[in-house]
């Protein structure tokens, strides 16, 4: 279960991601990177952030701990960015944030960083599962921190949220754009990687994780919450059957790369 913080201060932008997204003070004392349900990409972005992050830890990636945050609306009462202020305020209620890593940098291949094979084969794997276009050399979205990978900015992923008219066909999708994925290079075991990820991974495990999501996250897209919660978990279990065909156009793009 993800546990629930108070944001007490809003400490500062990260200017560099397109969501705005901010380092806040907690109750607890703890920093967070805090991802605002009130900004541009709205809840759904959340969603993904949570279910797909939530996944990746399952699968044994490391993953900074998610929390829900709440904002009140003393919180931005005194920014003196009129654009930080507004944010705050369409977000007042839960937010998703993520253990921050201070002093962690991005992963960068020119900069000689590598990836082991077993971590990048998993990964592969699982941004092909959860769909996630978002790891690529141009914004790997992947922190170096004490020697070690850790997975964030899972906005991106589970795009049939936003049509699901259209969702259908992404369930067994091959994912081609998995050729763009930073750590395809090093990916070397990735029929290992599947076995392992369709060991852990099963419906009641991705229902345990979408019960997780706040009702007030899932209302646009369908009559209720619990209509939502079952489209996703139908459309991942037919992902999860589709295993065997984003694996092998992984192994084929990376065969192409080598
Ligand atoms: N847990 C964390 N610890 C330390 N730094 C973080 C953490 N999460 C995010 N960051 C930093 O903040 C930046 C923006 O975060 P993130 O990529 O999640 O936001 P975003 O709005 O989805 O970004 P974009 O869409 O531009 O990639 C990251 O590139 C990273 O430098
Ligand atoms: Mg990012």
């Amino acid at each position: 279960m993800l546990r629930t913080i108070r944001a007490t201060q809003y400490v500062t932008a990260l200017r560099e991601g397109g969501s705005l997204p901010a380092i806040v003070e907690a109750d607890d004392l703890g920093l967070y990177v805090i991802k605002f349900r009130g900004a541009g990409q709205g809840p759904l972005s959340l969603v993904a952030e949570l279910v797909a992050g939530e996944i990746g830890r399952i699968l044994s990636l490391s993953v900074p701990e998610l929390v829900f945050a709440d904002i009140d609306a003393a919180l931005g009462r005194n920014e003196p960015d009129q654009e930080i202020r507004d944010l705050l305020r369409a977000s007042v209620g839960l937010n998703l944030a993520l253990d921050y890593l201070p002093g962690s940098s991005m992963f960068d291949p020119a900069a000689g960083n590598k990836a082991d094979s077993h971590t990048a084969s998993l990964a592969v794997w699982f941004d092909a599962f959860v769909l996630n276009v978002d790891r690529t050399a141009r914004n790997a979205n992947l922190l170096n921190w004490h020697s070690k990978l850790y997975f964030i900015d899972h906005g991106a992923a589970l795009y049939f949220h936003h049509n699901w008219p259209d969702a259908d066909h992404l369930a067994d999708s091959p994912f081609a754009d998995v050729r763009h994925h930073i750590l395809l290079p090093w990916a070397a075991g990735l029929e290992q990687a599947a076995a392992h990820a369709n060991s852990r991974l099963n419906p009641q495990v991705i229902a345990d994780i979408l019960a997780q999501v706040p009702d007030e996250w899932l209302q646009s897209s369908h009559p209720t919450p619990a209509e939502a919660r079952s489209a996703y978990l139908n459309l991942l279990t037919r992902r999860l059957a589709a295993s065997p065909i984003f694996t092998q156009e992984a192994i084929r793009a990376r065969a192409h790369l080598i």
